[in-house]
Formats: C-alpha cells, sequence, structure tokens
C-alpha cells in the first residue's frame, strides 16, 4: 500500500441560488465523497473542503425578482444546502462560503499579490452597457449568440452548449438580460489576467504532463481551448455584489466570481485548519500533497486553466494532480433544469426516502454520467434498489445474520477443515481491496461500485453452491465451517462499502458488532472476524421500493412538465380592434344544457340541446374531448344566440357555447359565475 499521504480534495462550490439536485450530486458530491471516504480510510491525510458560492450575477437576479438582498438569499440557501449535504452523508471536512470574511480577506490578499507581482494587465475597454438600468452588463447579464457554436442564449461569460467561455463583447447580437435592450459600448477600466501569458506553462503542465492520467473528456477540452489559443481574461466586474476590487482605482467594482470562488477552497481550509489547531499551508503549498479538484464538464476551464494560471502566476502553491470532471446526467430523458423544475431535489428526496441515502448514492454512482452524459431514471432506481441492493447485497447478509443467530446463537463458529472452495474463497475476498483501489484510483466510480457488489454476489453464490440449511441436517462440523466463510465475507462487506454506501456499511458494523477492519486489513489479515465473536442486533439492510413509491415521483416529474408547458403556453396576440357598434351585434345570454351525446363517427363534437330562455335550439359543439355528454347536462353556459346557423355534419348549428381554456389546456364554459341567474339572461 502506498504510504500515507495528504490529500486536499476539492469539491465545486454550488452556486447558493437554490438548492442541490441529482445533477450535482452524481457529476460531484457522490464521486468526491466516495474518493474521500476511500482515502481516509486508506490511512492517508484528507481535507475534503467546499463551501457556498454566494457571488455572481444570478444571485442578485434572484434576489431582485424576489425583492429580497443578495445576502437573504444566500442564507437561505446555504442553510439549506449545508444541511442536506450533511443529512446525505457527504463527509466535508469544512463546508464554508464566499461571504465569510476569511474569504474575502484570502480572495482580497491574493489579488493584491498578482497585481503587485504585475501579474495582470490594466485595460481601459469599451464594455456592454445598458444605458436603462445604468449598467455594464457582463457574465449572466447579457445574452446573445455563441461565436463559437452559434447558441442563441449564451451567457456574456460563458456558453451552456458548448462550454466555450468568453468575453461578454464576443457575443454576436447581445441583449441586456435586465431591460432585454440591445446594449452601448462604454469604456471602463479592468484588470486582466494575462492567460496567454501561460500557454507555455500550460501546455507543458497539462498536455504534456498529464495526457495519460487526467479523463480523456477533460483532457480533450483542455486542449482544444489551448490549441484555439488563450486571451486575457478580465478578474473584475463593475457589479455591487462581490469582493471589492482591493487595489487603486478599484472603487465599484467587484472580483469576477470565478476569481474569487476557487479561492474559496484555499479560505475553506484556513478556516477548517484553524479550527483544528492545524497548518493550513501544507494542503496547499506542500508538493508532497495531492491536490485533485471534483466538478462538473461546465467548470473545466476554470479549474484546468483559469485557477492554475493564478496559483501558477502567484508562485506558493502546487497545481492540481488531478481534475476528474463528469459529464452531465439528465432526468427521464430530458436535461435537468432548476428554472423548470425538472430536477430530483435532494431536500425533497431526503424527505421521501428518509433512511435511503445509500439508494441514491448507490444508484447515482452504478450509472454515473463519468464518460458520457447519462440518464437517470425512477425505473432504474428501483432496479437498482430492488434488484441489486435487497437482492444481492441485502439477502446475503440477511441470511447470514439469520442462520448464525439460529444455529450459533449469533456466535461466529469454530471453522473445521477448509475445502478448496473455501479457500478459494477466502483468497477471493483478499483480492477486492486492491481491485476497487485500482478503479477508484482512476476515478472510475461505477467500476468500482460494481467490483463491491461482485463481492456480495460472492457471498450469494457461496451460500447457494453450499447450502448451509441443507447440510445443517447432515454434517454440524460442515455447516460450522461455511458460516465462518460466509460471515468473513460479510466482514470485508462491511469495511469496503464505507466509502459508496456509509450509511449501510454502519448498519452492517452493527449487525456485525465488529471491530473495524481497515481496508489494508481486508487483503492482508486472514482472519475478519474471529471465530466465538459475538454479533450484535440484526436489522435489515435494504427494503423494497413499490411501484406506488416510484409512481409518486414520476407524477411529481409530470406536474412540473405540466406548470411549464402551461407557463411557456404563447398568448395568442391580440387581434384587429373592432368598433362598440360590432360589439353589440353580439346577442349572448345564459342558457342551460338539456340533453348532449356525442356526433357519430367524430372525435371533437357533441349535439347539444340548449334552452336559451327564447327557445330550446340544437348546438353543435367542438367539445367532446374535454366533456363527457352525461357530466354537462343541466350546466349552465354563455351562449352566442344570434350566430348565423351552420349545418356540421349534416346537423344544423344554431348558435355558439362561449368556452375558453385553462393554463393546462383543457377547454371549460365561459360560467355565469352565479348558477341562479335565469335563462335568457343578457350578457353585456
Ligand atoms: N458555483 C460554480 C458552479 O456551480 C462552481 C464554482 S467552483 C469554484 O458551477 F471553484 F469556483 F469554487
Ligand atoms: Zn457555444
Amino acid at each position: 500500500m502506498s504510504t500515507a499521504k495528504r490529500y486536499t480534495i476539492t469539491a465545486a462550490l454550488p452556486y447558493t441560488n437554490g438548492p442541490i439536485h441529482i445533477g450535482h450530486l452524481a457529476g460531484v458530491y457522490v464521486p468526491a465523497d466516495i474518493y474521500a471516504r476511500y482515502k481516509r480510510l486508506t490511512g492517508h491525510d484528507v481535507a475534503f473542503i467546499c463551501g457556498s458560492d454566494e457571488h455572481g450575477v444570478p444571485i442578485t437576479i434572484k434576489a431582485k425578482k424576489e425583492g429580497v438582498t443578495p445576502q437573504d438569499i444566500v442564507d437561505k440557501y446555504h442553510a439549506i444546502i449545508k444541511q442536506s449535504f450533511e443529512d446525505f452523508g457527504i463527509t466535508f471536512d469544512n463546508y464554508s462560503r464566499t461571504s465569510a470574511k476569511i474569504h474575502h480577506d484570502t480572495a482580497s490578499e491574493f489579488f493584491k499579490t498578482l497585481y503587485d507581482k504585475n501579474e495582470f494587465v490594466e485595460e481601459v475597454r469599451e464594455q456592454l452597457y445598458d444605458a436603462d438600468a445604468k449598467q455594464f452588463l457582463a457574465d449572466r447579464f447579457v445574452v446573445g449568440t455563441c461565436p463559437k457554436c452559434g447558441n442563441e442564449e449564451s451567457y456574456g461569460d460563458q456558453c451552456e452548449n458548448c462550454g466555450t467561455s468568453h468575453n461578454a463583447t464576443d457575443l454576436i447580437n447581445p441583449k441586456s438580460a435586465i431591460t432585454g435592450n440591445a446594449p452601448s459600448l462604454k469604456e471602463t477600466k479592468h484588470w486582466y489576467l494575462p492567460l496567454n501569458k501561460h500557454e507555455e506553462f500550460l501546455k507543458e503542465w497539462i498536455l504534456k504532463g498529464h495526457e495519460k492520467d487526467w479523463k480523456p473528456n477533460v483532457y480533450g477540452q483542455v486542449k482544444s481551448w489551448i490549441t484555439d489559443g488563450l486571451r486575457p481574461r478580465a478578474v473584475t466586474r463593475d457589479l455591487d455584489w462581490g469582493i471589492p476590487v482591493p487595489v487603486e482605482g478599484g472603487e465599484g467594482k467587484v472580483l469576477y466570481v470565478w476569481f474569487d470562488a476557487p479561492i474559496g477552497y484555499i479560505s475553506a481550509t484556513k478556516e477548517w485548519a484553524a479550527r483544528e489547531n492545524k497548518d493550513w499551508e501544507p494542503y496547499w503549498k506542500n508538493k508532497d500533497t495531492k491536490l485533485v479538484h471534483f466538478i462538473g464538464k461546465d467548470n473545466i476551464v476554470f479549474h484546468c486553466i483559469i485557477f492554475p494560471s493564478m496559483l501558477k502566476a502567484e508562485g506558493s502553491y502546487i497545481l492540481p494532480d488531478n481534475v476528474p470532471a463528469n459529464e452531465f446526467l439528465n432526468l427521464e430523458g430530458n436535461k435537468l433544469s432548476t428554472s423548470k423544475n425538472w430536477a430530483v431535489w435532494l431536500p425533497e428526496y431526503l424527505q421521501d426516502f428518509p433512511d435511503k441515502q445509500d439508494v441514491l448514492r448507490y444508484a447515482l454512482t452504478a450509472n454515473a454520467p463519468e464518460t458520457k452524459d447519462n440518464d437517470f431514471t425512477w425505473k432504474d432506481f428501483q432496479a437498482r434498489n430492488n434488484n441489486e441492493l435487497v437482492a444481492i447485497f441485502g439477502n446475503f447478509i440477511n441470511r447470514v445474520a439469520v442462520l448464525t443467530n439460529k444455529y450459533y446463537d449469533g456466535i461466529v463458529p469454530e471453522p473445521n477443515t477448509l475445502t478448496t472452495v473455501d479457500e478459494e474463497t477466502l483468497a477471493a475476498i483478499k483480492a477486492y481491496p486492491s481491485v476497487i483501489s485500482s478503479s477508484l484510483e482512476r476515478y472510475r466510480f461505477r467500476e468500482a461500485s460494481q467490483e463491491l457488489m461482485n463481492l456480495a454476489r460472492l457471498g450469494n453464490k457461496y451460500l447457494a453452491d453450499e447450502e448451509p440449511w441443507k447440510v445443517i441436517k447432515v454434517d454440524e462440523a460442515r455447516t460450522q465451517t461455511i458460516m465462518y466463510v460466509a460471515l468473513q465475507i460479510a466482514s470485508a462487506l462491511a469495511t469496503l462499502s464505507e466509502p459508496f454506501l456509509p450509511f449501510t456499511s454502519a448498519k452492517l458494523k452493527t449487525i456485525l458488532n465488529t471491530e473495524e477492519n481497515s481496508w489494508e486489513d481486508i487483503s492482508t489479515k486472514t482472519v475478519l472476524l474471529p471465530a466465538g465473536h459475538q454479533l450484535g442486533k440484526s436489522e435489515l439492510l435494504f427494503s423494497k421500493i413499490e411501484d406506488s413509491e416510484i409512481q409518486i415521483q414520476l407524477d411529481k416529474l409530470e406536474a412540473s412538465k405540466k406548470a411549464n408547458e402551461a407557463a411557456n403556453k404563447v398568448v395568442e396576440p391580440q387581434k384587429d380592434t373592432i368598433a362598440f357598434e360590432d360589439f353589440t351585434k353580439l346577442d349572448i345570454r345564459v342558457g342551460t344544457i338539456l340533453e348532449a351525446e356525442k356526433m357519430p363517427k367524430t372525435k371533437k363534437l357533441l349535439v347539444l340541446k340548449v334552452d336559451t330562455g327564447i327557445d330550446t335550439r340544437t348546438i353543435v359543439s367542438g367539445i367532446a374531448e374535454s366533456f363527457k355528454p352525461e357530466d354537462i347536462i343541466g350546466k349552465k353556459v354563455t351562449v352566442l344566440v344570434n350566430l348565423a346557423p351552420r349545418k356540421l355534419r349534416g346537423v344544423e348549428s344554431q348558435g355558439m357555447i362561449l368556452m375558453t381554456e385553462t393554463p393546462e389546456g383543457k377547454l371549460v364554459f365561459v360560467n355565469p359565475d352565479d348558477t341562479n341567474v335565469s335563462n335568457g339572461l343578457h350578457i353585456s
């Protein structure tokens, strides 16, 4: 095993303008937590760092919309996010926030250091300006066509379609996100990080140095950016929410959010170290420390090009050893979207499935978007639980615990002569730590989770082949050996499952009443659970998820879809105006539906008999898809009685029932709201 090393493991700081959803979990936080737990379990010195990213334009936009301050927004979501990470078992050593004083100080100081070292280019340039809003338009305040891929909804700093990061002035047809106006240009001074100056270093360090060990999706993106040529990037903004630019001439300006946020990893480490009475610097400055950034693919340029250039320019920091970025997770075939509420939100999940953190961790890991975008479906989630966690892992442990209790009062039996199968099984257990480690070291979390499941499979197969429940009737000594071997597998599972299924691992340790074996122990010790050891109290590790529980989740998504369609429905433009005299020509009255039946061989038409107060007449109405005939008999409706009669499918229609549509597109009657109004009443 490798010698104890120091690891600084970071997980992208989430923007504090909404809760965490499964896309964040699958892309960043679950793999990062597996990795951090695994490193701790294998004896490393780990600082696992995260926090809230509280600056940036989306937060100010949200605050404006809700009529509250940006601080209100970040306070609210910081609390929600922090709590849900805790409830989900993410073991950050520190979850900080970028509005903390220590961060403002750290980021200011970092900026000043680069400034003093002349690492910035100071330039007055024309920037997009919204004269009505009296504001410069940076980042998400401006939307336009991406110069690279043609996406018409690219933001000022980054295109979400192709991932390119650019300057706002690069956008084609820019529009202000505040007023919708086409912006004008206005001069303003900013500080630029000359990325071009670092191009050679980046080529050496990444293109030459990390071709083999960085994931192809990460390496490929970085290579294409570098090949396209790097340009200076402004690291300050004309905004009022953020960290004030701490140098002369910086009044009224703040640091660009992507300049300050990654420094948040450093300030969060400082905050943690102070609390723990440790020195923070080795975690960021010691050459032996491995720095690993867990991020989503939209963050690659910032973590592989911009932040490393900042660190390099500063001079005293280490650079990331690896940046295992994931691709995106979709949900039921559609892109996850906060604004469209197309997501599974962590706080809601934890409410609906309060003891099933591990099920979601497992489903997201087994199906992680590691090399390409992937789809989360509730059916797959259910299948992962019912067919793998319950049927394989849970079933094995349950059989072992039940049989040991039944045959031996919960005491690990003394083994007798080992057969070849027993020997092979015990040897196979020993191989698992290095097999799983090897996947984890290469950031292949899916593969690693499947290897863990294979160990449970091995246990199930062993029991199925050896059949202790039959052997007990004929050979007590053999049964003892079988149960002993099975208990060793269970014990290995208790340790090796910890990074992936931490809640399950804890339960299993209680069931086995085991002293914690280390990762290394599994491959070196011959006895993991000694004969004579008393097991603890038994409980079920997993429970089946019923179709009805899945249906509730699918219904929620369906409701989001409906609400969205309603919100996005294009409102028909107003028709040409008509004169008052034209309006008075309409004779609209209240009527009652007396009879209703389907027009044969049509989908849409109902033939109605309506009492208009003047007479009873036939009206053919295209409402059969929205109403059943029997449901509308007796209904009061609004009728246009002087519409020229016309024949529909051979039946003369003598008027028109006035209808309108609900936001969901369902037809409803224009109702005279008082059901006591009398038929024939004029409506004007
Ligand atoms: N808030 C960013 C996002 O969600 C990530 C920031 S990562 C950091 O995309 F490095 F800047 F902290
Ligand atoms: Zn683009």
